[in-house]
């Protein structure tokens, strides 16, 4: 049974409606200073949970935002009958603690620091009405989330104790300069869990000097049946910043039958085998995405028509182009396009620059899925709906906490 996530009107009490309503515009414009003040507080009391948030997200601030921009995008939607639907921003929250394995109890912790932040930066103007009607808008949520995670535990049939599975390294494979890809098999010699394509995993790191941290990388493989790849970026740090800490590890370091602790799939970017052609529309390591998806068709539903679209810096950079061309030659209406900053003076068929998909033929009634940098999409999904294709028929996966869907979703 699916519930809807969708939250009535009434779930909010009519007083706290009313202060919600009065207060809303002062906690939105103070959401990241309060969200900057919660993570420290928490992780002082917690230190362990330091092991579970990105610590990458902690330093770029962008895990803040997206928690700021939430809360405020949810609170919006309890009060605006004319909100944008809030479904999937609440999915995308609770496939990503569930890929963490995120529990019950631990919303209470959250809620605490969250609110005495709120305390914090707002001062007297936090009257026990408002603490009181912004404490019921996080606990709504919270209640929300918790329902809905609750059911994909049951669903992945997964303890939330136990989160992760060990797999074994048993293959690396240097698919560019700087994208490998990683076949992994569980060590307990059972079944793989069932994958959509399109899901993602988490990954669990032990780097050296003892601290362990998760980071999401998409399943961009499951031809092997018995084992699953995962396909990883080298992230470099550009104007001063570090370099990203696991990609480097994996790359640097990870071999042939290492271990690493790897949670169940999770995720909605996934295809829907009722629906028309589709146009996968990538950039960089966004191609992680089609290659799951291409072969997934290729074997269930080789008649439906595939675009893709890609865009690289270079045709070298372009990972597992070869792959995703060789397993396409089973769809029977495929077509492949390429954008590069750089086109090899010998290279005739892709074109020069960021993709335009302005001039590219699309079937009626397409089925758009997206992936790459914020930018990109942006710009994907402006120029299909100059197209007249539908906002609902275009979906994206962001490779880190999304900034956007709570932007759409607060209007
Ligand atoms: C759903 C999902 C699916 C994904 N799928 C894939 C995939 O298939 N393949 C893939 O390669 N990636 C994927 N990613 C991205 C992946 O999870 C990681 O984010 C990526 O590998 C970078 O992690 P890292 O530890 O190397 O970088 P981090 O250490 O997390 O750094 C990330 C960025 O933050 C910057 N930064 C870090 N610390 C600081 C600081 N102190 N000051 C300023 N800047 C700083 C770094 O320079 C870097 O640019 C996915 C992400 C999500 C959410
Ligand atoms: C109502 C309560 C909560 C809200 C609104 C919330 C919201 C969010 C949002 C918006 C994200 C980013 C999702 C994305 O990747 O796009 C996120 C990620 C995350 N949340 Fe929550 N969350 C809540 C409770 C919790 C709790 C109780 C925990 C447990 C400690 C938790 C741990 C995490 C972690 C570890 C991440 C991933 C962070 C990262 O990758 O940087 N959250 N949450």
């Amino acid at each position: 049974m699916s519930i809807s996530l969708e939250s009535p009107l009434s779930l909010l009490s009519a007083r706290s409606e009313a202060v919600v309503k009065a207060t809303a515009a002062v906690v939105a414009g103070h959401a990241e200073q309060i969200t900057g003040r919660f993570y420290p507080r928490m992780f002082a009391e917690y230190p362990e949970l330091l092991r579970v948030f990105n610590q990458g997200n902690q330093a770029t601030g962008e895990q803040s935002q997206a928690l700021a921009g939430a809360v405020v995008a949810y609170a919006v939607h309890l009060i605006d009958p004319d909100a944008p639907s809030f479904d999937h921003v609440m999915k995308r929250i609770a496939y990503k603690h569930v890929s963490l394995g995120i529990r019950p109890e631990q919303y209470t912790i959250v809620g605490h620091h969250l609110l005495a932040a709120v305390g914090e930066v707002l001062g007297d103007a936090v009257t026990p009405q408002v603490a009181d009607a912004w404490g019921e808008v996080y606990w709504l949520f919270a209640a929300q989330l918790i329902a809905e995670e609750a059911r994909l535990y049951l669903q992945a049939g997964v303890d939330p104790a136990h989160a992760v599975r060990r797999y074994r390294v048993v293959r690396r494979i240097e698919e560019t300069a700087d994208v490998i890809s990683l076949v992994l098999e569980p060590v307990d010699g059972a079944e793989l869990p069932e994958v959509r394509p399109g899901q993602y995993v988490s990954v669990f790191v032990d780097l050296p000097g003892g601290d362990r941290q998760p980071r999401q990388y998409t399943v961009s493989s499951t031809a092997f049946g018995t084992r699953l790849q995962i396909t990883v970026r080298r992230v470099r740090g550009v104007n001063g910043a570090p370099d990203g800490r696991v990609s480097t590890y994996l790359h640097d370091s990870i071999k042939d039958g290492d271990l690493l602790d790897v949670s169940a799939p999770a995720g909605d970017f996934v295809v829907d085998p009722s629906e028309g052609p589709l146009l996968l529309a990538s950039a960089g390591a966004g191609i992680t995405t089609v290659l799951p998806i291409v072969e997934h068709i290729a074997r269930t539903q080789p008649e439906r028509t595939v675009i893709v679209a890609h865009a690289d810096r270079t045709a070298r950079d372009h990972a597992l182009r070869d792959t995703v061309l060789h397993v396409a030659r089973h769809i029977d209406s495929f077509t492949s396009y390429t954008w590069y900053e750089t086109v090899d003076p010998a290279d005739q068929r892709s074109r020069q620059g960021l993709m335009d998909l302005s001039q590219i033929p699309l079937p009626e009634d397409v089925q758009v899925f997206t992936c790459g940098p914020l930018p990109f999409m942006r710009h994907v999904r402006s120029t299909l709906l100059d197209k007249g294709v539908p906002p609902s028929h275009i979906r994206y996966e962001v490779f880190g906490p999304d900034l956007w869907a709570a932007q759409v979703a607060a209007g």
